[in-house]
């Protein structure tokens, strides 16, 4: 069959929408660009706001009604819905031919062939201590890949609903990890950025490095900086990054790997949620406004071009207009480089779905526009501080608004947009001094190499 991927939600979902469509393909299926050419579609769901389920739900519905004049198409969820709703997503989505849970999207092309011969509303979750293979499915992606190195979480913050969809802590063995990443190097892969929700847990639900395994040359006893260092030495590997970041996971030897290690960009998201302690305290999120600070001043005083990008919840159950101003000063003391914002969104089942979601849509929606205007000025002044500057980037290719111009991306992970040059090509550093700077983009001038 002819299919497509829609993909919502964060990266684990894009890496698992890639692992499904290599089985897809491996099960002589073939990927179209365009959902009209396709004859199975499957939607990617996340469930961590509400509106984002609402849009899968919206996407499937439209699906499903598009078989009034293409019948025979097949339409699938996999992902942080099917996961949370289990059979109830059939009541949701009517005509809905099948839904997979976030462990088992290696159950998928059975599925299909399933609903080829003739059945439909199957559902296939697990109870999510599986540690499946497909992981490791892979298409050929271009030089930039994401490899997930720890499954699920175990940190249960009072307002997600990540733990309940994705299972507790799985951290995927080193050496698995290693020998994927000098595969994918081999391939003419440049940059890894390895995945988890809370990645520096890495090592720390079960054992990752066996008894024979030689020590870190470096001198790194944690699981996770051992592992950046054996990732990072890997010849031909160009850039390495990880995401989501705690601040507990900020130790010194986290600090002295990525100050050490050169490829190691010199970035981190580091989600905060809020400056205030009672909201921090109430959000489980296992830190003070002071510990977040220390991390970022850590990371500062060890890398001062260190960018950090963040998260912030506003509107969190008894957020008083207190609670947000330390939120927004906390953002101007830590000096973002970029911030995504949300609106605190009830999640069936957590403990904060308790508690009354008690500041209004209206004032959600205030503290939003405040934090983004905020943000907007401090990119403009982060951004600015970089002009003159020299600085590394990897080439992406033509740029998507003006193909006569290239673009790629800074070791802070930020857009940078130059004049291609020959011997520049895509996947190759390019030595770029910027002249210009946007709130979101870099512009420059490429140096000769
Ligand atoms: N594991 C990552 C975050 C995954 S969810 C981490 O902890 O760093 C991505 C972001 O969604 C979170 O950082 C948080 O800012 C936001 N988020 C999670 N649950 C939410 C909810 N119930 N309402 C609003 N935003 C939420
Ligand atoms: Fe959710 Fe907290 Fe885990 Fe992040 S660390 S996925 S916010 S429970
Ligand atoms: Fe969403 Fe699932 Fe990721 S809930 S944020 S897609 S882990």
């Amino acid at each position: 069959m002819r299919f497509i991927l829609h993909t919502y939600g964060c990266q684990m979902n894009v890496r698992d929408s890639e692992a499904a469509a290599a089985l897809l393909e491996a099960a002589g299926h073939t990927p179209v660009q365009r959902e009209d050419d396709a004859d199975l579609v499957i939607v990617n769901s996340c469930s961590v706001r509400a509106k984002a389920e609402d849009k899968a739900l919206g996407k499937l519905g439209l699906l499903c009604a598009s078989r009034r004049d293409r019948p025979e198409r097949m339409v699938g969820l996999m992902g942080c819905m099917a996961q949370r709703l289990g059979p109830e997503i059939f009541k949701h989505v009517p005509g809905l031919d099948f839904a997979v849970g976030t462990r088992c999207a290696g159950a998928i092309p059975r599925l299909v062939a399933r609903v080829l011969a003739g059945e439909t509303g199957l559902l296939e979750v697990s109870d999510l201590d599986e540690t499946p293979d497909v992981i490791k499915a892979r298409t050929d992606t271009g030089f930039s890949v994401f490899v997930t190195i720890l499954l699920g979480c175990d940190r249960r913050c009072a307002y997600c609903i990540v733990p309940d969809v994705r299972g507790s802590e799985y951290s995927r063995p080193a050496r698995e990890i290693v020998a994927e990443i000098r595969a994918l190097v081999r391939n003419g892969v440049r940059e890894v950025t390895l995945l988890g929700q809370s990645v520096m847990n890495y090592g720390r639900a079960n054992s990752v490095w066996e008894a024979s395994d030689a020590p870190s040359p470096g001198g790194f006893t944690e699981p996770f900086a051992r592992l950046l260092e054996a990732v990072a030495t890997i010849p031909g590997l160009l850039r390495l990054r990880f995401t989501s970041g705690h601040p507990s996971g900020v130790t010194d030897q986290l600090v002295r790997a990525c100050a050490t290690l050169p490829a190691i960009c010199h970035h981190l998201h580091l989600p905060v949620q809020s400056g205030s302690d009672s909201i921090l305290a109430r959000m489980r999120r296992g830190y003070s406004r002071a510990d977040y600070l220390d991390a970022v001043r850590r990371l500062r005083t060890a890398m001062p071009d260190f960018a950090l990008t963040t998260d912030v919840i506003v509107g969190f159950p008894g957020e008083t207009s207190d609670d947000f101003e330390a939120t927004r000063s906390l953002m101007n003391e830590a000096d973002f480089d970029n911030a995504f914002i949300f609106k605190y969104s009830p999640r069936p089942g957590t403990p904060a779905a308790a508690w009354e979601d008690d500041v209004s849509e209206a004032e959600k929606m205030r503290r939003n526009q405040i934090l983004l205007k905020d943000q907007d000025v401090r990119g403009v002044a982060t951004n600015s501080r970089l002009v003159g500057t020299v600085q590394e980037v990897l080439v992406e290719g033509p740029s998507l608004r003006n193909a006569a111009r290239w673009s790629g991306r800074s070791p802070g992970n930020k857009i940078v947009i130059f004049d291609p040059r020959p011997g520049l090509d895509p996947g190759t550093l390019a030595r770029v001094r910027i002249t210009r700077a946007a709130p979101q983009t870099l512009y420059g001038e490429a140096l000769s190499c």
